[in-house]
């Protein structure tokens, strides 16, 4: 390992998939290893994540980070350079210390997040390891399973559906590279289904099909076609993921399906959920009730729990002490990991490591605002996650995070093994 004191910490203005502003840092360390990582952003946020710092006024709506790019040269670099980059810990205590919030709203959580993670590549470059095998060390890991939208909805498609994500999930593949084989099939097959039925009108935010449908359910039961007329068996093979996201469409006790034109209590929303369970392959739900409803989490855990992953995104927003909280009530059994939900690496990993440790099922995740950047790539594999949620099979801030798993796996050779089904936090074949 080359010296790892951090000699230069550059931050500059990039843009993400959406065409808008985001953060990017450079870390120089004093042996000249060199990091990069670039700030995505969601649309669909929790109240707890960590927040960006945005410029305001009318350019580009509001977005810009000249303000956040500021807090990376001005704030950030002066106080770690000089420090070690390789206790990836102290670096991050210390970011958040400097901020000195606890949403991190003065720094920005994308600088702060942007920060953490390139200071993370410039250790792994100074170790002249990929991330992954730097993050993994002596340890076994999997490769994950991926989770990839078919249909877009929610707030990444101008509310057309009410539902954020209608997802696959290949847990009887072989390989990695398998899932990726059977997902271009199904998303092929779905695009056709759309087009004959007049229904083809472009892509969603995350590259998946625009939900041009008359209800909810419609577009479960067109990923079920989609998934049998590729050839697959469900969910014997391919099962279905949904991101309800329900914050966005309610919260504890009142949630209205604008698309159903249907006003819904708590135990109506889960009644709804539950009988989709019951009718279509479904292996997964994230958020099925709002992010303030504790009862209706635990209420639809300790009904569906057992045969169903359920997924804690805004309900968790990548926090270690809400994971435990969740596995104590028993409101989840699974969590989702957004490194800039929570700030920076270590409080990414601690959430991960709660989880794990709780039995749960986890998740590295992309946000809805990407850029090129595949450091969840890595985390996922290299922290033995089991899987990755990264949006659609189409659009190259998308691609860029599953080809990068396939040179992982290559990489790996025989000593590759697939997440598959022991990804789920439940009882499966
Ligand atoms: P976001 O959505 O990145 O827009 O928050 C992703 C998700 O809800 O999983
Ligand atoms: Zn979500």
């Amino acid at each position: 390992m080359t010296d790892t004191r951090i000699a230069r910490l550059h931050g500059r203005r990039v843009w993400d998939s959406r065409g808008r502003p985001t953060v990017e840092v450079e870390a120089r360390l004093a042996g000249g290893a060199v990091g990069r990582a670039i700030a995505p952003a969601g649309a669909s946020t929790g109240q707890g994540e960590a927040l960006d710092l945005r410029d305001g006024g009318t350019r580009f709506g509001g977005f810009d980070v000249h303000r956040a790019v500021g807090s990376v040269n001005q704030e950030i670099a002066p106080a770690l350079i000089g420090r070690d980059a390789a206790d990836q810990a102290a670096v991050d205590r210390l970011l958040v210390h400097l901020d000195g919030t606890a949403d991190r709203s003065r720094l920005g959580g994308n600088a702060i997040v942007a920060a953490s993670m390139a200071v993370l590549h410039a250790t792994a470059a100074a170790a002249d390891k990929p991330l992954w095998l730097h993050l993994a060390g002596d340890r076994p890991v999997r490769i994950p399973l991926p989770e990839i939208q078919i249909f877009g909805g929610g707030a990444h498609a101008d509310r057309r559906v009410d539902v954020q994500d209608f997802m696959v999930v290949c847990p009887a593949a072989r390989s990695f590279a398998e899932a990726l084989d059977w997902t271009a099939e199904i998303y092929r097959a779905a695009g056709s289904l759309m087009r004959k039925a007049g229904k083809a009108q472009g892509v969603a935010d995350e590259g998946g099909f625009w939900p041009a449908f008359d209800s909810n359910e419609e577009a479960l039961e067109t990923l079920t076609l989609a998934i049998g007329t590729a050839g697959f068996a469900s969910p014997a093979q391919v099962g279905i993921s949904l991101d309800v996201a329900a914050s966005q469409f309610g919260s504890a006790g009142r949630y209205t399906l604008a698309l159903d034109d249907r006003t819904l209590d708590t135990a109506g929303l889960i009644d709804m959920l539950g009988g989709w369970i019951e009718q279509y392959p479904i292996l997964s739900v994230e958020d099925p009730v709002g992010e303030d409803d504790h009862e209706g989490m635990r209420e639809f855990t300790r009904r569906y729990g057992r045969r169903c992953q359920v997924i804690g995104d805004d309900y968790l927003v990548t926090n270690a002490k809400r994971v435990e909280a969740a596995a104590t009530a028993g409101a989840t059994n699974a969590v989702l990991v957004k490194p800039n939900q929570a700030g920076t690496v270590t409080e990414s990993f601690q959430a991960l490591r709660a989880g794990q440790e709780a039995g749960f099922g986890t998740i590295v995740s992309a946000r809805s605002g990407e850029t090129e950047d595949v450091t969840i790539a890595h985390l996922s594999v290299g922290w033995d996650a089991g899987q990755l949620k990264v949006g659609s099979f189409t659009r190259s801030e998308r691609m860029a995070k599953w080809n990068e798993v396939l040179r992982i796996e290559e990489a790996l050779g025989g000593s590759a093994e697939f997440s598959g089904w022991s990804a789920f936090p439940f009882a499966t074949p």
